[in-house]
């Protein structure tokens, strides 16, 4: 049987009197993996704050693992990557096994007295994202592609059901963001964590997505990636309010 994850029944919301949404329908089942797509300004971050919470729809309903929003509080089930997560400077003053402690402060309070379970899932977060290597380096020394990386590690150290990611591969290069794909495809394969993902890069997103949602203002397209990738230039431009052009990938 399948088991939603979220729900979201009739969403409306406006900044002051400013629509953004209107009347989104959404519901995502465990194992899936979905990419959120649309416009610059369409209001997918805006959405994304309101299922974690954030914000508040001004109409509609919200459920997580079938809890309504309101009496839900196993927030370590999710992962959050935000889109603005801040890159650190060099000389920033803390480690990369610091940075991903940080995930756990939810579940621990304040992380001075990390017991050795604690210290073993922050191990095991950076070893899944690949960067064990560097789990004592300065997090400020990494590239962003790599602090991209911690950032995942970060939001996977409390074994969560549920990972949001909004839009984690900008300035990451072409090479990092397939191996960021493959990363989130084995997250999602092998461990079964439910994924949605806000991403632009549509090209390389759909030969890992399960379904695909494009959302400018109202929810425009529901489906797999086989039918996202039949859409035309001319649907997708209705759907963006300006021309797209659509690139082939040709791998
Ligand atoms: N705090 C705010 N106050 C007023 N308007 C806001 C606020 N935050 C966002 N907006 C507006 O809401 C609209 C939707 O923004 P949102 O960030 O959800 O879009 P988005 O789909 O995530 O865009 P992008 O692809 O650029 O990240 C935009 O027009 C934005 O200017
Ligand atoms: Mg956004």
């Amino acid at each position: 049987m399948t088991e939603s994850i979220i729900s979201l029944k009739d969403i409306s919301f406006a900044y002051e009197s400013k629509p953004i949404l209107e009347d989104v329908n959404l519901n995502i089942d465990r194992g899936a993996f979905m990419g959120l797509v649309g416009p610059n300004g369409g209001g997918k971050t805006t959405l994304i704050k309101i299922i974690l919470g954030q914000l508040k729809a001004d109409k509609g309903t919200v459920e997580l693992f079938q809890q309504p929003l309101a009496h839900f509080k196993e927030w370590t089930r999710i992962g959050f990557v935000s889109q603005k997560a801040n890159s650190f400077n060099k000389g920033f003053p803390a480690t990369v096994f610091e940075v991903v402690s940080m995930g756990l402060t939810a579940k621990i309070g304040y992380f001075k007295f990390l017991k050795r379970k604690h210290k073993q899932k922050v191990l095991e977060a950076i070893n899944q994202v690949d960067m064990i290597e560097y789990a004592y380096e300065n997090i400020g020394n990494l590239s962003g592609g790599q602090q991209q990386r911690i950032f995942i590690a970060r939001a996977l150290v409390n074994d969560p059901d549920l990972l949001i990611l909004d839009e984690p591969t900008v300035g990451i290069d072409y090479k990092n963001v397939e191996r960021f794909y493959n990363l989130l495809h084995q997250l999602n394969e092998n461990r079964g964590i439910t994924l949605l993902l806000v991403t632009h890069d549509t090209g390389a997103m759909t030969e890992h997505v399960t379904d695909i949602v494009c959302l400018n203002k109202h929810l425009h397209f529901h489906g797999d990636t086989k039918r996202y990738t039949a859409l035309t230039e001319e649907d997708l431009s209705t759907i963006y309010g300006h021309p797209v052009h659509i690139v082939k990938h040709n791998h």
